[in-house]
C-alpha cells in the first residue's frame, strides 16, 4: 500500500491496495486509525460493485439503509449517488433523483437527519466527468481546524445552539420533489443536534456541526436570525484554508468522516454530463454530544 497526505491537516491518497478483497486484522487497524487521525481517505484504481462496496464497508460498521423505500436505487443500503439511473438511462434534470443530487450542491454531513448520524461515508465512482470539465468535483470542509480558528465570541455564541435537522425539509428547499409518504415521515421525525459537537474519542476536541440541505432552524432564534447565522458559517467554513476538493477519476474510492468534515458537490452540467457513484454509509452508533450534554458535562470537559 502506498500513502500520501493531500492537505497539510487533512486526507490521505492511498494506491496498490485492493478493497474488493478479504481485508486482514492489521489492514483493517492501519485504516481504522488512518481514517480517524486524517478523517478522508482516497483509494485509487478500485474495481467494485453494489455487493463488493457492501461487504467493504461492512468492515467499519452496519450499513445504513435509505429513508426512502426504493425510490432512488435497487438495494436499500447502497445508494446511487447520480444522474444515471439502474440500467444506465442518463436521467432528465427535473427527474427526483437528480434534483436529490443538486441538493448536495449544499454543505452537509450525511444522515445529520437521524438522531443518531452516520460515522463513515464511501462513495465509488463508477462514471465521472471529464477532467477539463467544470464541476462534478466533491468538496471538504474540516471542521476541527474551522472550529479552533473560530474567534472566542463565536465559540462563546454557537456553545449553547442547536441545529433542527429534518429529512422532510428537503422538500422546503426542492420543492419539486415528491412528498414522503406518512411512513417516511414517522421513521424520520426532526432531530436536533448541538452546533459545537464534542469527541469523546478524540479527547474532547470541539468541532463544528451543521448543515445546509435540510433545515435552517436555530433553536432559540428567529428563522431569520437562524438563516443569518448560517450564511456566516457557510462563508466561514467555505474558505479555502480549511478545505480540499477532490477532483474524480473514475474508479476511485473515497471514504471519509461525517463527524468531522462537511462535504458538497460542485454543481456542474446535469444534463450534459453523467455522473455515477454508489454509496456506502457505515451507521452511527452514539448521539452527538455537545458542550452541555451530560456525558461531556460529567468528564468536566466543557
Ligand atoms: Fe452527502
Amino acid at each position: 500500500m502506498d500513502y500520501k497526505n493531500l492537505t497539510d491537516n487533512f486526507g490521505v491518497e492511498v494506491k496498490n491496495f485492493d478493497c474488493s478483497k478479504k481485508i486482514e486484522h492489521d489492514e483493517l487497524n492501519f485504516l481504522k486509525k488512518t481514517i480517524q487521525d486524517k478523517h478522508f481517505i482516497c483509494f485509487k484504481n478500485q474495481k467494485l460493485d453494489g455487493d463488493t462496496l457492501a461487504t467493504f464497508t461492512k468492515n467499519f460498521g452496519k450499513l445504513e439503509a435509505y429513508p426512502e423505500k426504493d425510490k432512488t436505487k435497487g438495494k436499500i443500503e447502497i445508494f446511487n449517488v447520480s444522474n444515471v439511473s439502474e440500467d444506465g438511462v442518463h436521467l432528465d434534470s427535473n427527474d427526483q433523483r437528480v434534483i436529490l443530487q443538486k441538493n448536495n450542491s449544499r454543505w452537509h454531513t450525511d444522515s445529520s437527519y437521524r438522531y443518531l448520524p452516520s460515522v463513515f461515508s464511501i462513495l465509488y465512482g463508477q462514471e465521472t466527468l471529464p477532467p477539463e470539465v467544470e464541476g462534478g468535483q466533491t468538496q471538504f470542509s474540516n471542521m476541527l481546524a474551522a472550529y479552533d480558528d473560530l474567534p472566542e465570541d463565536k465559540k462563546n455564541l454557537l456553545q449553547p445552539l442547536h441545529q433542527v435537522h429534518s429529512y422532510n425539509d428537503i422538500r422546503r428547499l426542492e420543492p419539486s420533489l415528491p412528498e414522503l409518504t406518512y411512513e417516511e415521515k414517522c421513521n424520520f421525525p426532526p432531530v436536533t443536534h448541538p452546533i459545537v459537537r464534542v469527541h469523546p474519542d478524540r479527547n474532547f476536541r470541539k468541532s463544528l456541526y451543521f448543515t445546509s440541505n435540510t433545515s435552517l432552524e436555530i433553536g432559540g432564534m428567529s428563522l431569520e436570525q437562524g438563516k443569518d447565522l448560517h450564511k456566516w458559517l457557510i462563508d466561514y467554513i467555505s474558505q479555502p484554508k480549511f478545505c480540499y476538493t477532490h477532483n474524480w477519476q473514475k474508479n476511485d474510492l473515497i471514504m471519509w468522516d461525517n463527524r468531522v468534515l462537511l462535504h458538497r458537490v460542485i454543481p456542474y452540467d446535469y444534463a450534459k454530463y453523467r455522473r455515477a457513484m454508489i454509496r456506502g454509509t457505515v451507521e452511527g452508533e452514539v448521539p452527538v454530544l455537545g458542550p452541555f450534554s451530560n456525558e461531556v458535562r460529567l468528564n468536566n470537559k466543557t
